[in-house]
């Protein structure tokens, strides 16, 4: 994969992630400059690796790059963007939450290539699922470096894919639940863990590797006729579980499709 060299507007946690993700041995890019907030993440990045450089500011990450990444808050996007000058035809990466193609363009004000992502903290293991739209053959090898690139048709999908992206507190959310209502009922501290974390990465693993069988199917494959599994799906949709999911994941959408 060759992207040139890659700029990061906005160092947090999502650029720290990637860009860890990138350099990791062998590294998928030879230079990597970073914008020089926060003060923090930059030093520790530019300390780790040689391929990265602090820009003294963002308009400096711009000229020195050949795809520039976007990866501030969505409140602040709009003053940071509007100060700054692209090159026409200039690849740019925004991986901004809720801030959709039209606002960013005006923001930017320049005919640059733009592409939008959904990059998740486990690219820094190259293990991420990302979703990328529109479809771009750069963008997805990118991101293919960093786990998996999903390339979206629609701006739609790319939505739908983001409000999927929100399920990830949740998820553990009731991992921690159950671990916690585990140890409230006895069992030994750290034990609850320890046995909810690998029954879900199996479960994962399970649908994975199972993908020509509908999940819920292997929903029904787990449930045996009267068992311990069917009761406990049962009562989580009499009450409320279900609802509750499709309503969280509604509410989310219309905030994605409302920015
Ligand atoms: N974290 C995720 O899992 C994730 C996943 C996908 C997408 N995203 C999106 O990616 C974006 C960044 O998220 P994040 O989690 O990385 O947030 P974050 O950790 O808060 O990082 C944002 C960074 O922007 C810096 N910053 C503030 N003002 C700036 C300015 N004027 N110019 C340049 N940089 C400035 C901040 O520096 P200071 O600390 O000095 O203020 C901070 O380092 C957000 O839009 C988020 O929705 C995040």
């Amino acid at each position: 994969m060759d992207v040139g060299t890659i700029g990061f507007i906005g160092t947090g946690t999502i650029t720290d992630a990637m860009v860890r993700g990138l350099l990791t041995n062998p590294a998928a890019v030879s230079l990597v400059t970073i914008s020089p907030r926060n003060a923090k993440i930059a030093r520790a990045l530019a300390d780790d690796f040689a391929e990265v450089s602090i820009a003294a500011d963002n308009q400096a990450v711009i000229d020195a790059s050949d795809m520039v990444v976007l990866a501030v808050r969505p409140q602040i996007a709009k003053d940071v963007l509007s100060g700054l000058t692209f090159r026409k035809g200039q690849f740019v990466v925004s991986v901004i939450a809720a801030t959709n193609r039209k606002t960013l363009l005006e923001r930017i004000g320049a005919d640059v290539h733009l592409v939008q992502a959904i990059p998740l903290p486990f690219v820094a293991d190259r293990e991420g699922v990302t979703a990328v739209f529109p479809p771009d053959a750069h963008v997805a090898a990118l991101f293919s470096v960093l786990g998996t690139a999903v390339e979206c048709e629609s701006e739609d999908e790319y939505d739908l894919l983001a409000a999927a992206s929100s399920l990830m507190s949740t998820v553990l959310g009731i991992m921690d639940v159950s671990a916690a209502w585990l140890e409230q009922r006895g069992l030994a501290k750290g034990k609850g863990r320890a046995y909810i974390a690998p029954l879900f990465a199996s479960l994962s693993q399970t649908a994975l590797r199972s993908d020509t069988v509908t999940l819920e199917e292997l929903s029904g494959e787990f449930a045996t006729k009267g068992g311990l599994n069917e009761q406990v799906l049962s009562d989580f949709h009499q009450n409320g579980g279900r609802d509750a999911l499709i309503l969280a994941l509604e509410r989310v959408l219309a905030r994605i499709k409302g920015a």
